[in-house]
Protein backbone atom coordinates (compact mmCIF):
# COMPACT_ATOMS: atom_id res chain seq x y z
CA UNK A 1 0.00 0.00 0.00
CA UNK A 2 3.26 2.27 0.60
CA UNK A 3 3.38 1.91 -3.05
CA UNK A 4 0.33 3.14 -3.99
CA UNK A 5 0.31 6.46 -1.14
CA UNK A 6 3.85 7.13 -2.68
CA UNK A 7 2.20 7.73 -6.26
CA UNK A 8 -0.40 9.62 -4.96
CA UNK A 9 2.14 12.01 -2.58
CA UNK A 10 4.06 12.00 -5.78
CA UNK A 11 1.57 13.13 -8.31
CA UNK A 12 0.51 16.13 -6.16
CA UNK A 13 4.44 17.66 -6.96
CA UNK A 14 5.53 16.39 -2.88
CA UNK A 15 9.12 14.74 -2.99
CA UNK A 16 8.49 11.46 -1.37
CA UNK A 17 10.86 9.15 0.40
CA UNK A 18 10.24 5.33 0.80
CA UNK A 19 11.64 4.25 4.05
CA UNK A 20 11.63 0.03 3.89
CA UNK A 21 13.82 -2.32 6.20
CA UNK A 22 16.05 -3.37 2.80
CA UNK A 23 17.37 -2.35 -0.28
CA UNK A 24 15.05 -5.45 -2.51
CA UNK A 25 12.04 -4.03 -0.57
CA UNK A 26 12.81 0.12 -1.18
CA UNK A 27 14.15 -1.31 -4.66
CA UNK A 28 10.58 -2.99 -4.80
CA UNK A 29 8.05 0.00 -3.83
CA UNK A 30 10.08 2.32 -5.93
CA UNK A 31 9.38 -0.39 -9.25
CA UNK A 32 5.76 -0.34 -7.71
CA UNK A 33 5.51 3.02 -8.53
CA UNK A 34 6.97 3.28 -11.61
CA UNK A 35 4.40 0.58 -12.74
CA UNK A 36 1.74 3.16 -11.45
CA UNK A 37 3.15 5.69 -13.56
CA UNK A 38 3.79 3.82 -16.77
CA UNK A 39 0.02 2.68 -16.30
CA UNK A 40 -1.56 6.13 -16.29
CA UNK A 41 0.69 7.02 -19.61
CA UNK A 42 -0.91 4.11 -21.34
CA UNK A 43 -4.24 5.02 -20.11
CA UNK A 44 -3.71 8.59 -21.40
CA UNK A 45 -4.57 10.26 -17.85
CA UNK A 46 -0.50 12.45 -17.93
CA UNK A 47 1.99 12.62 -20.36
CA UNK A 48 5.01 10.55 -20.38
CA UNK A 49 6.75 13.91 -19.53
CA UNK A 50 4.45 14.39 -16.56
CA UNK A 51 5.04 11.07 -15.72
CA UNK A 52 8.89 11.66 -15.40
CA UNK A 53 8.67 14.73 -13.80
CA UNK A 54 6.79 13.09 -10.74
CA UNK A 55 8.30 9.58 -10.65
CA UNK A 56 11.63 11.45 -10.36
CA UNK A 57 10.84 13.13 -6.78
CA UNK A 58 10.15 9.62 -5.12
CA UNK A 59 13.25 8.08 -3.74
CA UNK A 60 14.07 5.05 -1.30
CA UNK A 61 16.29 4.59 1.34
CA UNK A 62 16.90 1.75 4.53
CA UNK A 63 18.08 4.56 6.77
CA UNK A 64 15.65 6.34 9.11
CA UNK A 65 18.61 9.14 9.45
CA UNK A 66 17.21 10.35 5.73
CA UNK A 67 14.51 11.95 7.72
CA UNK A 68 15.58 14.63 9.13
CA UNK A 69 14.21 17.10 7.19
CA UNK A 70 10.82 15.86 6.47
CA UNK A 71 7.40 17.21 7.35
CA UNK A 72 5.20 14.48 7.16
CA UNK A 73 5.71 10.63 7.35
CA UNK A 74 2.77 7.50 6.66
CA UNK A 75 3.99 4.95 7.97
CA UNK A 76 2.37 1.90 6.62
CA UNK A 77 3.86 -1.42 7.76
CA UNK A 78 2.67 -4.75 9.05
CA UNK A 79 -0.45 -4.50 11.07
CA UNK A 80 1.08 -5.56 14.30
CA UNK A 81 1.18 -2.81 17.27
CA UNK A 82 4.38 -4.03 18.31
CA UNK A 83 5.83 -2.72 15.14
CA UNK A 84 4.01 0.29 14.84
CA UNK A 85 4.83 1.23 17.99
CA UNK A 86 9.09 0.47 17.78
CA UNK A 87 8.71 2.13 14.53
CA UNK A 88 6.85 5.49 15.70
CA UNK A 89 9.77 5.75 18.51
CA UNK A 90 12.29 5.96 15.87
CA UNK A 91 10.19 8.18 14.02
CA UNK A 92 10.15 10.72 16.80
CA UNK A 93 13.77 10.49 17.11
CA UNK A 94 14.43 10.76 13.58
CA UNK A 95 11.72 13.67 12.32
CA UNK A 96 12.09 17.40 13.06
CA UNK A 97 10.01 17.91 16.34
CA UNK A 98 7.18 19.68 14.32
CA UNK A 99 6.70 17.13 11.78
CA UNK A 100 3.44 15.13 11.65
CA UNK A 101 3.30 11.52 12.22
CA UNK A 102 0.88 9.27 10.47
CA UNK A 103 -0.24 5.41 10.70
CA UNK A 104 -2.23 3.77 7.94
CA UNK A 105 -2.98 0.93 10.47
CA UNK A 106 -6.45 -0.79 8.98
CA UNK A 107 -7.24 -1.00 12.84
CA UNK A 108 -5.15 -0.15 15.47
CA UNK A 109 -5.18 2.23 18.50
CA UNK A 110 -4.07 5.73 17.39
CA UNK A 111 -3.51 6.64 21.01
CA UNK A 112 -1.53 3.86 21.68
CA UNK A 113 0.93 4.40 18.79
CA UNK A 114 0.87 7.74 20.14
CA UNK A 115 2.13 7.31 23.86
CA UNK A 116 4.92 5.51 22.11
CA UNK A 117 6.57 9.14 21.21
CA UNK A 118 7.18 12.84 22.64
CA UNK A 119 4.56 14.48 20.06
CA UNK A 120 1.23 13.21 20.46
CA UNK A 121 -0.34 16.24 19.69
CA UNK A 122 1.57 15.35 16.21
CA UNK A 123 0.31 11.83 15.72
CA UNK A 124 -3.11 11.30 13.57
CA UNK A 125 -4.38 7.92 11.54
CA UNK A 126 -4.66 8.79 7.31
CA UNK A 127 -5.97 5.32 6.25
CA UNK A 128 -6.01 4.90 2.51
CA UNK A 129 -8.04 1.75 0.75
CA UNK A 130 -6.61 -0.42 -1.40
CA UNK A 131 -5.70 0.46 -4.32
CA UNK A 132 -4.51 3.45 -2.76
CA UNK A 133 -3.52 4.95 -5.88
CA UNK A 134 -7.44 4.72 -6.82
CA UNK A 135 -9.93 4.89 -3.94
CA UNK A 136 -10.74 8.57 -3.25
CA UNK A 137 -11.51 8.15 0.18
CA UNK A 138 -9.05 8.59 3.27
CA UNK A 139 -10.19 8.22 6.95
CA UNK A 140 -8.51 10.70 9.07
CA UNK A 141 -8.59 9.33 12.84
CA UNK A 142 -7.48 11.89 15.38
CA UNK A 143 -6.45 10.15 18.37
CA UNK A 144 -6.78 11.44 21.99
CA UNK A 145 -4.19 14.07 22.38
CA UNK A 146 -3.94 14.78 18.28
CA UNK A 147 -4.52 19.21 18.03
CA UNK A 148 -7.21 20.44 15.92
CA UNK A 149 -3.75 21.61 13.60
CA UNK A 150 -2.56 18.57 13.04
CA UNK A 151 -6.12 17.49 11.98
CA UNK A 152 -6.69 20.46 9.57
CA UNK A 153 -3.36 19.86 8.00
CA UNK A 154 -3.77 16.59 7.46
CA UNK A 155 -7.57 17.11 6.00
CA UNK A 156 -5.95 19.64 3.84
CA UNK A 157 -3.09 17.73 2.45
CA UNK A 158 -6.08 14.81 1.60
CA UNK A 159 -7.43 17.55 -0.14
CA UNK A 160 -4.49 18.94 -2.25
CA UNK A 161 -4.13 14.61 -3.42
CA UNK A 162 -7.65 14.48 -4.79
CA UNK A 163 -8.63 12.50 -1.87
CA UNK A 164 -12.17 13.16 -0.14
CA UNK A 165 -11.66 13.07 3.39
CA UNK A 166 -14.26 11.89 6.38
CA UNK A 167 -12.80 12.51 10.09
CA UNK A 168 -13.84 9.54 12.31
CA UNK A 169 -13.98 9.25 15.49
CA UNK A 170 -11.08 6.72 17.27
CA UNK A 171 -12.43 2.98 17.63
CA UNK A 172 -10.91 -0.23 16.63
CA UNK A 173 -11.38 -0.82 12.78
CA UNK A 174 -12.52 2.88 12.52
CA UNK A 175 -15.13 2.83 10.23
CA UNK A 176 -15.10 1.23 6.49
CA UNK A 177 -12.82 -1.77 8.08
CA UNK A 178 -15.32 -2.01 10.86
CA UNK A 179 -18.06 -2.66 8.60
CA UNK A 180 -16.03 -4.73 5.48
CA UNK A 181 -15.36 -7.33 8.03
CA UNK A 182 -18.71 -8.73 9.16
CA UNK A 183 -19.59 -8.80 5.24
CA UNK A 184 -16.61 -10.50 4.39
CA UNK A 185 -16.74 -12.85 7.57
CA UNK A 186 -20.21 -13.76 6.47
CA UNK A 187 -19.33 -14.50 3.20
CA UNK A 188 -16.64 -17.23 4.24
CA UNK A 189 -19.33 -18.54 6.35
CA UNK A 190 -21.65 -19.01 3.37
CA UNK A 191 -19.15 -20.50 1.52
CA UNK A 192 -18.27 -23.36 4.30
CA UNK A 193 -21.68 -24.35 4.64
CA UNK A 194 -20.99 -25.87 1.21
CA UNK A 195 -24.22 -24.84 -0.62
CA UNK A 196 -23.41 -21.78 -2.54
CA UNK A 197 -19.96 -21.10 -4.74
CA UNK A 198 -17.66 -18.47 -4.41
CA UNK A 199 -19.05 -16.98 -7.94
CA UNK A 200 -22.39 -17.13 -7.02
CA UNK A 201 -21.64 -15.00 -3.51
CA UNK A 202 -18.98 -12.84 -5.31
CA UNK A 203 -21.59 -12.27 -8.18
CA UNK A 204 -24.59 -11.71 -5.62
CA UNK A 205 -22.17 -8.64 -3.98
CA UNK A 206 -21.50 -7.04 -7.68
CA UNK A 207 -25.32 -7.49 -8.73
CA UNK A 208 -26.34 -5.44 -5.09
CA UNK A 209 -23.85 -2.84 -6.59
CA UNK A 210 -20.16 -3.24 -5.34
CA UNK A 211 -17.71 -3.27 -7.59
CA UNK A 212 -16.14 -6.82 -6.14
CA UNK A 213 -17.47 -9.60 -4.21
CA UNK A 214 -16.66 -10.25 -0.98
CA UNK A 215 -13.90 -13.05 -1.49
CA UNK A 216 -12.21 -11.45 -4.50
CA UNK A 217 -11.67 -8.45 -1.94
CA UNK A 218 -10.22 -11.25 0.96
CA UNK A 219 -7.52 -12.06 -1.89
CA UNK A 220 -6.58 -8.43 -3.13
CA UNK A 221 -6.64 -7.51 0.74
CA UNK A 222 -4.31 -10.63 1.63
CA UNK A 223 -5.73 -12.87 4.30
CA UNK A 224 -2.62 -12.61 6.88
CA UNK A 225 -3.85 -8.63 6.89
CA UNK A 226 -7.28 -9.66 7.32
CA UNK A 227 -6.77 -12.63 9.79
CA UNK A 228 -4.84 -9.85 11.71
CA UNK A 229 -7.29 -7.16 11.31
CA UNK A 230 -10.37 -9.76 12.30
CA UNK A 231 -8.98 -11.08 14.95
CA UNK A 232 -7.96 -7.72 16.96
CA UNK A 233 -11.53 -6.89 16.08
CA UNK A 234 -12.81 -9.88 17.44
CA UNK A 235 -11.18 -9.65 20.38
CA UNK A 236 -12.57 -5.83 20.97
CA UNK A 237 -15.87 -6.01 19.71
CA UNK A 238 -16.72 -9.86 20.64
CA UNK A 239 -19.67 -11.96 18.34
CA UNK A 240 -20.32 -9.92 15.59
CA UNK A 241 -16.86 -10.92 14.62
CA UNK A 242 -16.98 -14.71 14.48
CA UNK A 243 -15.03 -15.44 11.56
CA UNK A 244 -15.45 -18.59 9.50
CA UNK A 245 -12.65 -21.03 10.48
CA UNK A 246 -11.26 -21.17 6.73
CA UNK A 247 -10.21 -17.59 6.93
CA UNK A 248 -7.18 -18.32 8.97
CA UNK A 249 -6.89 -21.82 7.65
CA UNK A 250 -6.32 -20.55 4.09
CA UNK A 251 -4.08 -17.90 5.71
CA UNK A 252 -1.90 -20.49 7.83
CA UNK A 253 -1.28 -22.37 4.78
CA UNK A 254 0.06 -19.66 2.89
CA UNK A 255 -2.90 -18.92 0.75
CA UNK A 256 -2.70 -15.48 1.59
CA UNK A 257 -4.78 -14.24 -1.89
CA UNK A 258 -2.60 -12.07 -4.71
CA UNK A 259 0.01 -11.69 -3.04
CA UNK A 260 0.70 -15.52 -3.30
CA UNK A 261 -1.07 -16.15 -6.30
CA UNK A 262 -3.21 -18.16 -4.62
CA UNK A 263 -6.51 -17.51 -1.94
CA UNK A 264 -9.64 -18.43 -2.69
CA UNK A 265 -9.57 -17.81 -6.11
CA UNK A 266 -5.86 -18.35 -7.98
CA UNK A 267 -3.78 -15.53 -9.60
CA UNK A 268 -1.01 -16.76 -11.80
CA UNK A 269 0.25 -13.36 -12.31
CA UNK A 270 0.65 -12.62 -8.40
CA UNK A 271 -1.97 -9.52 -10.06
CA UNK A 272 -5.37 -8.77 -10.55
CA UNK A 273 -7.46 -10.92 -12.98
CA UNK A 274 -7.64 -8.56 -16.30
CA UNK A 275 -11.34 -7.40 -16.75
CA UNK A 276 -13.46 -9.71 -18.53
CA UNK A 277 -11.02 -12.97 -17.44
CA UNK A 278 -12.74 -15.74 -15.89
CA UNK A 279 -11.40 -16.42 -12.32
CA UNK A 280 -10.21 -20.46 -11.13
CA UNK A 281 -11.35 -21.30 -7.65
CA UNK A 282 -8.03 -22.48 -5.66
CA UNK A 283 -8.30 -26.24 -6.50
CA UNK A 284 -6.89 -26.45 -2.88
CA UNK A 285 -10.36 -25.42 -1.27
CA UNK A 286 -11.72 -28.97 -1.54
CA UNK A 287 -8.49 -30.59 0.45
CA UNK A 288 -9.13 -27.51 3.16
CA UNK A 289 -12.54 -27.99 3.33
CA UNK A 290 -12.27 -31.72 3.87
CA UNK A 291 -9.80 -30.82 6.84
CA UNK A 292 -12.99 -28.19 8.32
CA UNK A 293 -15.02 -31.04 8.49
CA UNK A 294 -12.83 -33.67 9.70
CA UNK A 295 -12.39 -31.46 12.25
CA UNK A 296 -15.66 -29.81 13.32
CA UNK A 297 -14.94 -26.88 12.20
CA UNK A 298 -17.66 -26.71 8.92
CA UNK A 299 -20.44 -28.58 8.58
CA UNK A 300 -20.47 -32.23 7.40
CA UNK A 301 -23.20 -31.69 4.67
CA UNK A 302 -23.95 -28.63 2.26
CA UNK A 303 -27.13 -26.33 4.25
CA UNK A 304 -29.73 -25.68 1.79
CA UNK A 305 -31.69 -23.14 2.41
CA UNK A 306 -33.43 -24.60 -0.53
CA UNK A 307 -33.45 -20.46 -1.68
CA UNK A 308 -31.42 -18.85 -3.82
CA UNK A 309 -28.56 -16.82 -2.69
CA UNK A 310 -30.04 -14.07 -0.38
CA UNK A 311 -27.19 -10.97 -0.90
CA UNK A 312 -28.61 -9.66 2.28
CA UNK A 313 -27.58 -12.59 4.38
CA UNK A 314 -24.11 -10.69 3.79
CA UNK A 315 -24.45 -7.37 3.70
CA UNK A 316 -26.97 -6.88 6.89
CA UNK A 317 -24.24 -7.54 9.21
CA UNK A 318 -22.51 -4.53 7.97
CA UNK A 319 -25.54 -2.51 7.84
CA UNK A 320 -25.87 -3.61 11.37
CA UNK A 321 -22.79 -2.65 12.29
CA UNK A 322 -23.33 0.84 10.42
CA UNK A 323 -25.87 1.31 13.03
CA UNK A 324 -23.59 0.25 15.70
CA UNK A 325 -21.09 3.14 14.35
CA UNK A 326 -24.02 5.51 14.13
CA UNK A 327 -25.16 4.52 18.07
CA UNK A 328 -21.47 5.07 18.94
CA UNK A 329 -21.27 8.83 17.12
CA UNK A 330 -18.36 7.48 15.12
CA UNK A 331 -19.48 9.15 11.78
CA UNK A 332 -22.51 10.78 10.95
CA UNK A 333 -25.16 8.78 8.58
CA UNK A 334 -24.19 10.81 5.66
CA UNK A 335 -20.31 10.00 6.20
CA UNK A 336 -21.19 6.34 6.37
CA UNK A 337 -22.45 6.54 3.00
CA UNK A 338 -20.07 8.76 1.92
CA UNK A 339 -17.04 6.49 3.05
CA UNK A 340 -18.80 3.62 1.73
CA UNK A 341 -19.16 4.89 -1.50
CA UNK A 342 -15.57 6.09 -1.78
CA UNK A 343 -13.88 3.72 0.26
CA UNK A 344 -15.58 0.48 -1.51
CA UNK A 345 -17.00 1.65 -4.67
CA UNK A 346 -20.75 1.01 -3.18
CA UNK A 347 -22.65 2.49 -5.68
CA UNK A 348 -25.36 3.31 -3.73
CA UNK A 349 -25.27 4.49 0.01
CA UNK A 350 -26.00 1.56 2.52
CA UNK A 351 -28.01 3.13 4.67
CA UNK A 352 -29.69 4.67 1.90
CA UNK A 353 -30.26 1.00 0.65
CA UNK A 354 -31.38 0.14 3.83
CA UNK A 355 -34.12 2.87 4.09
CA UNK A 356 -35.26 1.65 0.90
CA UNK A 357 -35.50 -1.80 2.21
CA UNK A 358 -37.27 -0.43 5.47
CA UNK A 359 -35.68 -0.43 8.92
CA UNK A 360 -38.37 -2.20 10.15
CA UNK A 361 -37.98 -5.36 7.30
CA UNK A 362 -33.90 -4.89 8.16
CA UNK A 363 -34.60 -5.51 11.84
CA UNK A 364 -37.05 -8.61 11.19
CA UNK A 365 -34.35 -10.63 8.63
CA UNK A 366 -31.25 -9.48 11.37
CA UNK A 367 -33.68 -11.38 13.74
CA UNK A 368 -34.60 -14.03 11.74
CA UNK A 369 -30.85 -14.80 10.97
CA UNK A 370 -30.11 -14.81 14.30
CA UNK A 371 -32.13 -17.73 15.03
CA UNK A 372 -30.91 -19.75 12.31
CA UNK A 373 -26.87 -18.69 12.34
CA UNK A 374 -26.06 -17.02 15.76
CA UNK A 375 -25.86 -14.36 18.12
CA UNK A 376 -23.44 -12.28 15.35
CA UNK A 377 -27.05 -11.42 13.54
CA UNK A 378 -28.33 -9.64 16.69
CA UNK A 379 -29.94 -5.95 15.57
CA UNK A 380 -27.96 -3.26 17.14
CA UNK A 381 -30.22 -1.59 19.79
CA UNK A 382 -30.10 1.65 18.25
CA UNK A 383 -31.63 -0.19 15.31
CA UNK A 384 -34.47 -1.48 17.71
CA UNK A 385 -35.35 2.06 19.07
CA UNK A 386 -35.60 3.48 15.63
CA UNK A 387 -38.10 1.13 13.80
CA UNK A 388 -40.22 1.47 17.04
CA UNK A 389 -40.11 5.31 16.39
CA UNK A 390 -41.35 4.48 13.09
CA UNK A 391 -38.10 6.38 11.62
CA UNK A 392 -37.67 5.54 8.04
CA UNK A 393 -35.04 8.02 6.65
CA UNK A 394 -31.76 8.30 8.45
CA UNK A 395 -32.50 12.06 7.81
CA UNK A 396 -35.32 12.37 10.75
CA UNK A 397 -32.39 12.18 13.30
CA UNK A 398 -32.17 15.29 14.51
CA UNK A 399 -29.44 13.92 16.77
CA UNK A 400 -27.18 10.81 17.19
CA UNK A 401 -26.39 9.53 20.54
CA UNK A 402 -22.79 10.77 20.97
CA UNK A 403 -22.16 14.43 19.26
CA UNK A 404 -19.76 13.89 16.51
CA UNK A 405 -17.04 16.63 16.47
N1 LIG B 1 -5.58 -5.50 -6.69
C1 LIG B 1 -4.79 -4.42 -6.72
N2 LIG B 1 -4.96 -3.42 -7.61
C2 LIG B 1 -5.95 -3.57 -8.49
C3 LIG B 1 -6.82 -4.68 -8.51
C4 LIG B 1 -6.60 -5.67 -7.57
N3 LIG B 1 -7.35 -6.75 -7.52
N4 LIG B 1 -7.70 -4.53 -9.52
C5 LIG B 1 -7.39 -3.37 -10.10
N5 LIG B 1 -6.36 -2.80 -9.49
C6 LIG B 1 -5.71 -1.54 -9.82
C7 LIG B 1 -5.12 -1.59 -11.21
O1 LIG B 1 -3.80 -2.09 -11.16
C8 LIG B 1 -5.20 -0.16 -11.62
O2 LIG B 1 -4.14 0.51 -11.00
P1 LIG B 1 -3.44 1.74 -11.77
O3 LIG B 1 -4.50 2.79 -11.90
O4 LIG B 1 -2.31 2.14 -10.91
O5 LIG B 1 -3.04 1.16 -13.08
C9 LIG B 1 -6.46 0.35 -10.94
O6 LIG B 1 -6.74 -0.56 -9.87
C10 LIG B 1 -7.64 0.42 -11.84
O7 LIG B 1 -7.72 -0.83 -12.49
P2 LIG B 1 -8.89 -1.14 -13.51
O8 LIG B 1 -8.94 -0.07 -14.55
O9 LIG B 1 -8.72 -2.54 -13.98
O10 LIG B 1 -10.08 -0.86 -12.56
P3 LIG B 1 -11.44 -1.54 -12.28
O11 LIG B 1 -12.45 -0.65 -12.87
O12 LIG B 1 -11.50 -2.98 -12.59
O13 LIG B 1 -11.47 -1.36 -10.70
C11 LIG B 1 -10.88 -1.66 -8.44
C12 LIG B 1 -10.61 -2.06 -9.89
C13 LIG B 1 -10.53 -0.18 -8.27
C14 LIG B 1 -10.00 -2.50 -7.55
C15 LIG B 1 -12.41 -1.88 -8.15
O14 LIG B 1 -12.73 -3.24 -8.38
C16 LIG B 1 -12.78 -1.54 -6.74
O15 LIG B 1 -13.07 -0.39 -6.41
N6 LIG B 1 -12.84 -2.56 -5.87
C17 LIG B 1 -13.19 -2.40 -4.45
C18 LIG B 1 -11.94 -2.11 -3.68
C19 LIG B 1 -12.20 -2.02 -2.20
O16 LIG B 1 -13.23 -2.39 -1.66
N7 LIG B 1 -11.17 -1.49 -1.50
C20 LIG B 1 -11.19 -1.43 -0.05
C21 LIG B 1 -10.45 -2.61 0.51
S1 LIG B 1 -10.38 -2.58 2.25
C22 LIG B 1 -8.98 -1.73 2.58
O17 LIG B 1 -8.22 -1.39 1.73
C23 LIG B 1 -8.74 -1.41 4.00
C24 LIG B 1 -7.49 -2.06 4.49
O18 LIG B 1 -7.18 -1.43 5.72
C25 LIG B 1 -7.65 -3.54 4.76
Amino acid sequence: MGSGIAQVLSQAGLSVLIVDINDELVEKGLANVKRMYDSRVRKETITQNEADRCFALVKGSTRYSELKDVDLVIEAALEKIEVKVDIFRKLDAACPSEAVLASNTSSLSISEIARATKRPAKIIGMHFFNPAQVMKLVEVIPAVKTSDETVKSVLELCQKLGKTPVRITECPGFLVNRLLFPYINEALHVLQEGHFTAFEIDQAAVAFGFPMGPLALLDMTGLDVCTSVNEFLHDEYGVRFESAALMSHLASKGFLGQKTKAGIYLHPEGQPTSKGEEKKLNPSLDKIFAELKARGLAPKEPVHSGQPFDVLRIVLPMFNEAIFALQEGIASAADIDTAMALGTGLKRGLLTVAEEKGLAHCHEKLELYRIAKGERFRPCWYLSKLVKAGIHDFRELTSVPVAVK
